[in-house]
């Protein structure tokens, strides 16, 4: 969503602000704001990105002070609503990441007590309670507040009577405490810092820093001092620049041999069965996690043979369950989307078993359930899913195999899947190696308004994730289709102008997909064929092919999706289009 940072030190904070805001621009960019403090409080923000804020504003001397880049929820993106937002009086400065939900009771309130308002914003209620409850003690002004307020936070402020100090207080939108000499920060996203310290302190819901050149206090809200020593990054501040790729995107998609080894190392010997009973699983997640769930579907119910459902966690949290599955998954790369986290709420409260796969250490999701599989895929930066997303597929494949362990897996099923899951990033590899091929029919078809991806059986949801990775990197209209369903409607919009792709891989279902790229190149459609290296029928009746290595079946998502992430790729970019920060578009989707 936003992105949030704080510094106190003894440095000058403006560039060290804007630097950091700059790290956070994935987050939200649609308009930023710095608060300075001194002898008064000097605030600039304005509507569009950190360059151009840092560009205009007028060189403020402090040596603390907040800043925050937006990604609007409520109120449009205009300079008005910007934050930081400051009170009637001009001494308390207030940045917030989520969503107040009972704001506007708040506000109705606070304006009939003489407030003025000068945002259309939730986050402005925040700042004008600080304001009222403000004693001396901006913690003790914020712990008194945030019991007045519903729904969730990451807040950060100062108060001009007390020089030097920044408090920081979070529920259910991440913050985290860097740790620097003579200097500390606070920031919503671990990039913010890199540049500055790799000594860092997770905040916990409920919980409030105060943090001052001198160090970092926290307790909890009624006030009592939590002992929580820092973490060291492992990844450096290289790993989140783009390493010499034009983009975040390009990068992360080559890291993907990497990112897939480094979550399948260590977990490829032999598996303890769970020792509960288990008679079916539910999958939950949002988005590329989704479609992700919808391939584990697909891999659970063939090797651990159990019955597996997947819903979207928007739709499973308010939705009339009639048949429980106690075993739920909810597949999260940051472990701080809101729906997903409620889903896991809601999980637990229906007394299920939960197991969390994220790809961030310590995220709300992992404090959610009973238990968390990490990807290792390092930060992503780009906001569209592509290497967190390949690697829900490998820990998809090690659940299901453990689901299946002691019951349906046979030993020597369970040895072909771990040779198949072993040679997987080199199979990556070779995709990869082939990218300019994908290049050239990105170029060819990168003009077409529409464009279809179909497939069928665990490919289905693959051209799901390949129409969603379109869509939002190179703003073409796409859609996913299983194969078979065309005919049934969206053979209509088929022209020249439309493309299809389509993914004819070597299984069961190969000879019915020949049947439907017929059925498309009949209506005029350019035909994109993602086919085997082996393949000599598919390249018959499609204009362009693109191939892939002969894995596996229940592993062709894995290559496949990889072609369609350099297909949007290479689309996007021959279209010009903003990749890293498609429009209108966040990184982690922190608000319902
Ligand atoms: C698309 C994309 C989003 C996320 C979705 C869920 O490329 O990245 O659809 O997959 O917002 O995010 P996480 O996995 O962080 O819960």
């Amino acid at each position: 969503m936003c992105g949030i940072v704080g510094y106190t030190g003894y440095r000058q904070a403006q560039p060290i602000l804007v630097g950091a805001l700059k790290r956070l621009e994935y987050r939200g960019y649609d308009s930023a704001g710095i608060a300075l403090g001194g002898e008064k409080i000097s605030v600039y923000k304005d509507k569009g990105e950190v360059a151009h804020i840092e560009a205009g504003a007028p060189r403020f001397t402090g040596v603390w002070g907040i800043a925050h880049t937006r990604w609007a929820t409520h109120g449009k993106p205009t300079k008005n609503n910007a934050h930081p937002f400051m009170d009637c009086n001009g001494k308390v400065a207030l940045a917030h990441n989520g969503i107040i939900e009972n704001y506007g009771r708040l506000k109705d309130d606070l304006m009939r007590r003489g407030h003025v308002f000068t945002s259309e914003t939730d986050t402005e209620t925040v700042v004008h309670l600080i304001e009222e409850n403000y004693k001396g003690n901006l913690e003790e002004a914020a712990r008194t507040v945030v019991k007045m307020l519903e729904g969730s936070y990451a807040l950060v402020m100062m108060h001009v009577s007390e020089p030097g100090k920044v408090v920081a207080v979070r529920k259910e939108s991440p913050l985290i405490l860097g740790i620097g000499d003579g200097e500390n920060f606070v920031a919503s996203d671990v990039p913010a810092l890199l540049d500055h310290t790799d000594r860092v302190i997770s905040m916990q819901d409920g919980e409030v820093a105060v943090i001052t050149q001198d160090g970092v206090t926290l307790t909890d809200v009624e006030g009592k001092p939590v002992d929580r020593g820092f973490q060291r990054i492992t990844f450096t501040l290289d790993d989140a620049e783009r390493g010499g790729y034009e983009h975040f995107m390009l990068k992360e998609i080559f890291e993907q041999p990497r990112a897939l080894h480094d979550t399948l190392v260590g977990k490829l010997g032999e598996d303890a069965p769970y020792g509960i009973p288990i008679d079916g699983v539910r999958l939950i997640a949002c988005g590329t996690s989704y479609h992700a769930s919808l391939v584990g579907k697909y891999v659970i119910e063939s090797i651990a043979k159990l019955p597996a459902q997947v819903e979207v966690a928007s739709e499973y949290r308010y939705g009339a369950v009639s048949r429980e599955h106690p075993f739920t998954v909810l597949i999260s790369q940051s472990g701080e989307t809101a729906d997903t986290l409620a889903a896991a709420k809601e999980a637990t409260r229906r007394g299920c078993y939960t197991v969390g796969i994220t790809n961030i250490l310590g995220s709300s999701i992992t404090r959610e359930v009973d238990e968390t599989i990490y990807t290792r895929a390092g930060i992503e930066i780009g906001v569209a899913a592509t290497k967190t997303y390949l690697t829900q597929l490998a820990a998809l494949y090690l659940l299901a195999m453990r689901l299946g362990t002691g019951r349906t897996l046979r030993p020597d099923t369970a040895r072909q899947m771990r040779e198949g899951l072993r040679s997987l990033p080199q199979h990556v590899q070779r995709v990869l190696n082939n990218s300019e091929e994908i290049e050239k029919v990105a170029k060819e078809t990168s003009k077409a308004r529409d464009m279809f991806f179909i497939g069928r059986n665990l490919n289905y949801p693959v051209a799901l994730e390949g129409a969603l990775k379109m869509k939002e990197i190179s703003y073409i209209h796409a859609e996913g289709y299983p194969a078979g369903e065309l005919k049934h409607g969206p053979l209509a919009l088929l022209s020249p102008e439309a493309p299809v792709i389509a993914i004819a891989v070597k299984d069961h279902t190969y000879e019915k997909m020949l049947s439907n790229i017929g059925e498309v190149s009949a209506r005029g459609s350019p035909v994109v064929g993602i086919c085997s290296e082996g393949d000599r029928e598919t390249p018959k009746y499609v204009d362009y092919v693109l191939r892939v290595p002969d894995v596996p079946t229940i592993f062709s998502p894995v290559p496949v999706s990889v072609v369609l992430q350099l297909l949007a790729y290479y689309a996007a970019r021959e279209r010009g289009c903003p990749i890293d920060k498609p429009r209108n578009l966040a990184k982690s989707v922190t608000v319902e």
